[in-house]
């Protein structure tokens, strides 16, 4: 795993937008996996800005993103389809047939898991796939314990992603209680990771990511393996190694 240490969360922001870009002018027809969350923001902002003072083409981009909450329409503002409306789809004027996330709406929702993995294969899988990481190690909602050979599944969320999470919503009552998401092996199929993480909260995750053992009870540990991972991590996220 290439580490890349940057001042804050803007310079992240840039390196991490500027990677992105540079994958799409080598091939315009980028399949990129897409995380949501607060670290993800500022790179969607620096992206919609370039994008848009250098005219850049996206229409071959097609774009699939981790996770969503079940039980959430796409237009609940606290779902991961509005934030990624409002961060990047409509900023950039994508089309919706270029951009996928699960419907965590779907009546049934274990047929949509199954979609939503065949959906990526027919694609050919991500080129470049963004991640944050939870404070208990969690990608995508993958929590401790998920099998690291799992795939597009619906997870009960831990109590302590509900809490960390309860600051998007009006209440913890209100955070829902399962989401689907890319499998880790969904996830480790991308040809390209890169991880972003920012903030004194990350510090621990980040010493055993950087340290640790690889082990299931550490769902990002797996991306040990995984021959092209680039971590763009400011200097509190890094302050413990
Ligand atoms: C959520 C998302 C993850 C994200 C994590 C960290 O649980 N499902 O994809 O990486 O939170 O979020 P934040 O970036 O807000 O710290």
């Amino acid at each position: 795993m290439d580490v890349i240490r940057v001042q804050n969360e803007q310079e992240m922001s840039e390196k991490a937008a500027s990677l992105l870009f540079q994958q799409i002018q080598q091939k315009p027809h980028t399949v990129l996996g897409l995380a949501t969350g607060g670290t993800p923001k500022g790179t969607y902002r620096v992206f919609v800005q370039k994008a848009e003072k250098e005219n850049i083409d996206l229409s071959h981009v097609t774009t699939f993103n981790l996770d969503e909450y079940v039980g959430l329409l796409p237009s609940d503002t606290h779902s991961y389809h509005y934030y990624m409306d409002e961060h990047f789809f409509q900023p950039l004027r994508l089309d919706k047939e270029q951009t996928y996330l699960p419907r965590g709406d779907a009546p049934d929702i274990e047929q949509e898991t199954k979609r939503y993995e065949q959906l990526i294969t027919q694609h050919g899988g991500m080129d470049v796939q963004l991640l944050g990481i939870g404070e208990n190690g969690h990608i995508g909602f993958n929590e401790p314990g998920t099998s690291f050979s799992s795939r597009t599944h619906v997870v009960d969320l831990n109590e302590s992603t509900r809490q960390a999470n309860a600051r998007y919503f009006e209440s913890l009552q209100a955070v829902p209680k399962q989401a689907v998401t890319m499998g880790i092996a969904t996830i480790m199929g991308s040809r390209q990771i890169v991880l972003l993480a920012s903030g004194e909260r990350k510090q621990e995750a980040m010493k055993r990511l950087l340290e640790g053992d690889i082990d299931e009870s550490f769902p990002a540990s797996i991306l040990k393996k995984h021959p092209y991972v680039t971590i763009i991590a400011d200097k509190k996220a890094l302050s413990l190694v």
